[in-house]
């Protein structure tokens, strides 16, 4: 089997308004919500580094200055922190300032959808293989999900890669959706996606969930991509004219996904990591049993 090149770059469009979101989204864009102690933004970025990530370009928009703000270096914050004996502190402070060496930072002009917005990332991109991270999606899984898109990427010899989960029936017309044949072990070669199908016309219950891998060869179908549903620029209609070119997997991955866009979603992601955490866990179990027995009573 043919050695394809290693992925080293990540994208992680992270321009959207927030709409789902507001009024909390008006001045902290929802990519900086904190999920325990960091912004949700900073999982994904650890999320791409630990899948081999070397570069980072996020994909913003104007009035998300806070987005590079966050990954800024604060030597003086760090300073002051080490000073006061919080060495702990400034050692995270200064991690998010070290991810932030890795990241390239490209503005979206007009929100024309994700599609446009990967596209906007081309230039930084370059000629290479290329991680898409959903700015607005985090997973929790064992092993980071973008890993095992680049695991499955060399078990199958390259070509593109797409994240993907099993969604009940009544809810794939939220997603982009996939048919495919079963070639190994949750991995399926792709023959055709649909995003936003209409009730009962899905070709499956598999849906794209949050995370890509893929070719260059993205950039040019973009190029080419018309309006789509909700009269945006579909990355998954790019996908949809790129398997004809080039093979394109679907992977289904272990992990669970989260969506930030929207308060509940986001608290019930926040519940999951800190019960996953061992500094909030029992606290927290204590805390919901109490309410259990309250409402029991
Ligand atoms: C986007 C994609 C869609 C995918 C979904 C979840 O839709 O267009 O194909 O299934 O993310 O990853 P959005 O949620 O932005 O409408």
């Amino acid at each position: 089997m043919s050695n394809p090149p290693s992925v080293r770059t990540a994208v992680i469009p992270a321009a959207g308004l927030g709409t789902r979101f507001l009024p909390a989204a008006k001045a902290v864009p929802k990519e900086l919500m904190p999920i325990l102690d960091r912004p949700a933004l900073q999982w994904i970025v650890e999320e791409a580094v630990a899948a081999g990530a070397e570069r980072i370009i996020i994909v913003t928009s104007a009035g998300k200055e806070a987005l590079r703000r966050h990954f800024a270096p604060a030597p003086e914050l760090e300073q002051r922190l080490a000073d006061d004996g919080k060495g702990d502190l400034a050692a995270a402070v200064a991690a998010a300032g070290a991810l932030g060496h890795r990241i390239t930072w490209v503005e979206q002009p007009q929100q024309k959808g994700l599609g446009d917005a990967v596209l906007c990332a081309a230039a930084a991109v370059g000629e290479e293989p290329f991680l898409v991270l959903l700015g607005d999606a985090l997973i929790r899984a064992e092993v980071p999900c973008s890993k095992q898109l680049v695991d499955a990427y060399h078990r199958v010899g390259g070509g593109s890669v797409i994240g993907l989960r099993p969604v009940p029936l009544e809810r794939t017309p939220r997603y982009g959706i996939v048919a495919g044949t079963a070639v190994g072990d949750c991995l399926f070669k792709l023959h055709d996606l649909v995003e936003k199908p209409h009730l009962g016309s899905a070709p499956s219950n598999l849906a794209i969930a949050g995370r890509y891998l893929l070719t260059p060869g993205i950039f040019r179908e973009l190029r080419q991509t018309r309006p789509g549903v909700g009269g945006e620029i579909q990355l998954t209609d790019a996908i949809r004219a790129l398997l004809l070119r080039e093979p394109v997997h679907g992977l289904v991955y272990d992990g669970e996904r989260h969506d930030l866009g929207n308060p509940l979603d986001y608290l019930d992601a926040v519940v999951a990591y800190a019960l996953d955490h061992p500094d909030y866990a029992a606290r927290l179990r204590h805390r919901l049993a109490g309410q259990r027995e309250k409402a029991e009573s």
